[in-house]
């Protein structure tokens, strides 16, 4: 096996502890005020800034670097409401035979006009497969948590540079291959409703855990 070719760590600066300290609250200050968004404001967003966000996505660790995801970003009307159809039929059915109880402090229902107000939408799709040169089809490692990463990459992407995000699962999703027109191996992953809040945008009410509930150490520090 030829040896791997090693390039030196890019330099990302040699700061003190404090600084790094600082660093840390403030990204959990900025991340705090992330809130997903289901009333969406009709103000344009450049392409350009949703495509740097997911050049970010694009940057996630994946199993063995093979990228496993495929990004589609939708802004046109007619797209949008292709999408919105096929999502509230989904959703129509989802909550008359299927809706859990957990989702009713979000006051969500089968209505998602966002899907055709949001000035994009961002269809996540993973590849549990990839096509080799010959044609066949091989298999990708650990599609599903690489694609969760690169999400949580994009949704932090969005969020810093100030725009709001709905993560999107109407539930099935196939439909979004035959509107996308991606391949039938592809696996939507989610769909990101991309904007800014409408003027007077509410969120439910609801709580985070704390730092205690949500994590434990083993640790003499
Ligand atoms: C995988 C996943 C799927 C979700 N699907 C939906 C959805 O289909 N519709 C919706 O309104 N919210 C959806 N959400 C948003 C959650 O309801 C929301 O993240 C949660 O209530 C916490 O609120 P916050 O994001 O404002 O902190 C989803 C979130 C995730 C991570």
């Amino acid at each position: 096996m030829t040896p791997p070719r090693l390039v030196p760590v890019p330099k990302i600066g040699n700061r003190s502890d404090d600084e790094l300290l600082r660093r840390a609250q403030e990204f959990y200050e900025v991340m705090q005020q992330r809130r997903t968004i289901r009333d969406f404001s009709d103000r344009a967003v450049p392409r350009e800034m949703i495509e740097h966000c997911i050049h970010a996505a694009g940057t996630a660790p994946s199993g063995a670097n093979l990228q496993p995801w495929h990004f589609v970003a939708v802004s046109d009307p007619a797209v949008k409401h292709e999408i919105r159809i096929a999502a509230e039929k989904e959703e129509k059915e989802f909550y008359e035979h299927r809706a859990l109880e957990a989702l009713a402090p979000l006051g969500t229902d089968s209505r998602k006009p966002f899907l055709e107000t949001a000035p994009w939408l961002i269809a996540v799709f993973a590849q549990p497969f990839r096509i080799l040169a010959d044609g066949t089809r091989s298999p990708t490692y650990y599609a599903i948590e690489s694609v969760g990463i690169a999400t949580g990459i994009l949704v932090t992407a969005l969020h810093s540079c100030g725009l709001v995000s709905l993560t999107h699962t109407p539930s099935p999703m196939g439909f979004l291959n035959r509107i996308l027109g991606r391949p039938s191996y592809e696996k939507p992953f989610v769909l990101l409703v991309v904007g800014h809040p409408a003027e007077n945008a509410l969120v439910p009410d609801i709580g985070r855990k704390s730092l205690g509930e949500i994590c434990s150490f083993r640790s003499n520090a």
